[in-house]
């Protein structure tokens, strides 16, 4: 079931983007290009598949769930498009196919991302909801400006770049990690919580206790597969980190060590679940793949 429906929402939310990119004017052709490139051409889609799945258990209808879903796919694949730059992780291979600085060039690949992170935040607030307050929508603008920027996203890849060669914490690299790659993942649930009918605070208290041992273990486990995998499973270069000398988990505290904290996350994510009223089984078999992938 897990897996079925993985692939489920992975076709459901690239039919949303590809119709969504296909409807813009040709304003320039060549951005446009490599805004399709960038957001069409691969990529697990591992955001939209936590808003499906949590949004339904609480009672979201799929088509309100389809916003927030590409939503957030358009603003992840605008922050990849610009971590691989040459100024920030200078990376060639991208979802198995060269970098959209390298596909294109680098002008067209910042521009490229700047026009997705804007069609995110016109997706989640053109979508047409039919059971979403319009008072929820502006709430789930407002998490995922914040998730995406300073008090999220682009602030851990600050922090990243800063810390690039220098001594660092565990606290440190935590936080970082919770922020660069965390603060999204938690956004999906929120979003999902915005969607739905019943709106409990308590649950949603759960939901994001569940999705921040999910983010953080799921950067964890990026970290360790930049070590253990190869680039073409990974569809990007293995050994990134190590050339780029990027404090990640096993660099801190070793492969084994880095494993461990993986699966006390994993373990952490399912204990939060435990309070919900619903069958949470999706949403448990989905925690043991962001450990177990091997990309
Ligand atoms: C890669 O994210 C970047 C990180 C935050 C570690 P994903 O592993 O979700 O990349 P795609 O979307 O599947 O390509
Ligand atoms: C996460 O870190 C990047 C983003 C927040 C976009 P990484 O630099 O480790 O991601 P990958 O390994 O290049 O996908
Ligand atoms: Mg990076
Ligand atoms: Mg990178
Ligand atoms: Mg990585």
């Amino acid at each position: 079931m897990f897996s079925k429906n993985l692939a489920v929402y992975q076709q459901r939310v690239e039919r949303q983007l590809q119709q969504l990119l296909q409807g813009y004017p040709e304003t320039e052709p060549q951005l446009l290009q490599a805004m399709s490139y960038s957001l069409l051409l691969g990529g697990k889609r591992i955001r939209p598949f936590i808003i499906y799945s949590c949004g339904s258990m609480l009672g979201a209808s799929l088509s309100d769930l389809d916003g927030p879903a590409a939503a957030i796919e358009a603003l992840h694949s605008y922050s990849l498009i610009h971590d691989d730059l040459p100024a920030m992780d200078n990376d060639d291979m991208r979802r198995g196919k060269p970098t959209c600085h390298k596909a294109f060039n680098e002008a067209t690949a910042i521009l490229a991302g700047d026009a997705l992170q804007s069609m995110a935040f016109e997706i989640l607030s053109q979508h047409p909801y039919q059971d979403v307050a319009a008072k929820d929508v502006v709430s789930m603008l407002q998490h995922l400006s914040k998730a995406s920027g300073y008090s999220g996203m682009c602030g851990g890849q600050a922090i990243d770049i800063i810390q690039t060669n220098q001594p660092t914490t565990v606290a440190q690299l935590e936080r970082m990690h919770r922020l660069k790659t965390g603060a999204l993942i938690e956004t999906t649930v929120r979003l999902a919580w915005h969607c739905s009918p019943k709106k409990d605070p308590a649950e949603l208290a759960s939901l994001l206790h569940y999705a921040a041992a999910l983010g953080l273990a799921f950067q964890v486990q990026d970290d360790i597969l930049d070590i253990e995998s190869d680039s073409q499973t990974l569809g990007k270069p293995q050994g990134s980190d190590s050339k780029g000398n990027k404090a990640t988990y096993p660099m801190l505290l070793g492969l084994a060590q880095a494993k461990e904290k993986a699966q006390q996350l994993y373990q952490d994510a399912l204990n939060a679940l435990a309070p919900l009223p619903y069958n949470t089984d999706e949403l448990r078999q989905f925690a043991q793949y962001i450990v177990d992938r091997r990309f």
